[in-house]
């Protein structure tokens, strides 16, 4: 397979803010290409997919952890924060990816659980040895499990308690995660500082930005629920301001599972920012609910909440990610509506979300999986792609945990989907075999040899998505319809604002949940006159009327971004 490189946009590596119109794509080490037949992902195998990567449009990748771990909770789990894991490589080898990366205009953000550490780390198997010794403070230590009773448990499905008894010390350790990733102790200067050098560690490295792993969970206080503690706020403002002094340009960006005016807090203010960017948790589920309920209005009401952030934040939108899809930002009616509809097998739930992949979860539905994407694309924020998702990849709930959707990527027809050489058994897990995403139909080669693939769809919307800097860089405002089932928002852009010189433009998105097609009238007061153009193929659509209304007929499932040309501005 080869792959010929876009036209590159000059100048982009001096745009401070990149991120506002890079599209992400996360990628796992261990899952993504196969390069010396031991049965994992490494760097190397990753390397060699980049120019896959740049064809596809992508402009960052996430890579989840790939530090030394014993790997019970996928990496996020470390053992030594900074080396790598033997099987995907040498920090040469990392470091050959980053270079790599840059020469194709393709920037690296790394993953950095910085809350927790393994068990197996040598921080804490001093700490649990020697309690007066140098380490001896640097998890949460108590003589009871009773301490901190408002926080709660996060991994429901494996914990009852976050504490744990260490026999060694003879004391209980906190813990959000599992039982063996105690909590480091962010009182300590010492743990705080040692988080500072973890960041000047990759950032010298040459890394462009680091997602800040289980941010609001740093701090527990007796009063609060350790969740976005006031401390929490204050270190993050240490790091970031480290990062605007010594490292202009790399960007953090916040996990922080909240509903957004919590969530907001993690950008900060204009004076005493924080991260550059946070993941848009409240959104995703409801893209999700608007498409079996054929209803927008739960989408309408979260889009039209307003937020002041700093001028330089953004929002990282997503479908799915590594983890399970969580339904902690939906009320009880909606997340009991969302299993029925979408893990109506028990065995696809976990914790409180699901453990499925995105095309599974829309039953393979091409017109959801282009309405799912045509949202992420244009909403406002940046788009996070999960590996697999662009083909449309199946999972295999038959395996543990968020293992179901961390199956190798598939790229040929033959032996382990062309992932790996080695023997099939020898792989960390196996290629996806279901009979409707046998890994035999589903994989990049086949996509590529049928123009009106998935694959090729995906490409094209990034490719339009990227010719227009409104999608990265312009306001969102939610518009009136007559119709529930239709979401209708505008994206607008003063233009001229980057070193790029764009133009201002004006993009109506429109999208219909509806399962049959539906005529909507939206109100465009303020347009009067304005003609529409279709982003894709240029067609003219009626012109919005003297009443400042636009009447479209949408078809199933279907949506429209449509220039707004020459309206006469109120
Ligand atoms: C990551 C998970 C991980 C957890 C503990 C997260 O929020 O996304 O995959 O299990 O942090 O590190």
């Amino acid at each position: 397979m080869t792959f010929t490189a876009p036209i590159q946009l000059p100048g982009l590596a001096l745009d401070t803010q990149w991120y506002k119109r890079a599209v992400f794509y996360e990628v796992m080490v261990r899952s993504f290409y196969d390069s010396n037949a031991d049965g994992s992902g490494d760097f190397a195998g990753l390397i060699s997919k980049l120019d896959y990567l740049q064809w596809l449009g992508i402009d960052a990748l996430w890579i989840p952890p790939f530090y030394n771990s014993p790997l019970r909770d996928g990496g996020y789990d470390v053992a030594d924060f900074s080396s790598v894991l033997p099987e995907f490589g040498t920090l040469d080898e990392f470091k050959e990816l980053v270079t790599k990366a840059h020469e194709r205009n393709m920037r690296i953000v790394i993953d950095y659980p910085l809350n927790h550490t393994s068990d197996q780390h040598e921080w804490f198997q001093q700490s649990r040895q020697d309690p007066e010794g140098p380490y001896g403070d640097f998890y949460v230590w108590s003589d009871t499990d009773e301490k901190y009773p408002n926080i709660r448990i996060i991994f429901v499905d494996t914990e009852d308690s976050n504490w744990a008894f260490d026999p060694v010390r003879r004391q209980y350790y906190f813990h959000r995660f599992f039982s063996h990733q105690p909590d480091l102790n962010f009182e300590n200067p010492a743990v705080r500082e040692a988080t500072l050098n973890v960041v000047r560690h990759w950032m010298d490295l040459g890394v462009d930005g680091i997602r800040l792993d289980a941010i609001p969970y740093l701090f527990e206080s007796e009063e609060g629920n350790g969740e976005g503690e006031p401390k929490t706020h204050e270190f993050l403002k240490e790091i970031r301001a480290m990062v605007d002094r010594d490292y202009p340009g790399r960007v953090l960006i916040a996990e922080a599972n909240q509903w957004p005016s919590e969530v907001v807090e993690f950008f900060g203010t204009e004076d005493e920012p924080e991260c550059h960017m946070a993941f848009d948790f409240p959104v995703m589920p409801r893209i999700f609910y608007a498409l079996r309920s054929q209803n927008a209005s739960e989408l309408v009401r979260v889009l039209s909440e307003t937020h002041e952030v700093p001028s330089a934040a953004a929002w990282g939108v997503f479908l799915r990610n590594h983890d399970e899809l969580t339904l902690e930002m939906v009320s009880e009616e909606y997340r009991q509506a969302m299993y029925g509809w979408y893990a109506y097998d028990p065995r696809m739930r976990s914790n409180v979300g699901i453990r499925r992949r995105l095309a599974p979860l829309l039953d393979n539905s091409r017109a959801e999986l282009e309405l799912a994407h045509a949202l992420l694309f244009s909403l406002e924020g940046s788009p996070f792609l999960y590996y697999g998702d662009e083909i449309g990849m199946g999972d295999n709930i038959w395996l543990p945990d968020r293992d179901a959707s961390r199956t190798p990527m598939q790229w040929t027809p033959d032996r382990n989907a062309g992932f790996s050489s080695a023997d099939p058994g020898k792989l960390y897990l196996p290629v996806v075999q279901s009979l409707a995403y046998n890994y035999t139909s589903i994989n990049v080669e086949a996509q590529l040899a049928q123009s009106r693939s998935l694959l090729n769809w995906v490409r094209n919307v990034i490719h339009v998505r990227k010719g227009h800097p409104t999608f990265g860089l312009g306001t969102l405002r939610v518009l009136e319809t007559n119709h529930e089932s239709v979401l209708a928002f505008v994206r607008e852009y003063p233009g001229s604002s980057t070193q790029f010189g764009d133009s201002a433009e004006t993009v109506l998105c429109v999208f219909s949940f509806a399962h049959s097609p539906v005529s909507a009238r939206i109100d465009l007061t303020g347009f009067e006159g304005a003609t529409a153009f279709d982003l894709f193929g240029g067609a003219e659509f009626p012109a919005v009327g003297a009443d400042g209304t636009l009447s479209l007929t949408l078809g199933t499932q279907g949506f429209y971004w449509l220039h707004l040309g020459d309206a006469p501005r109120a």
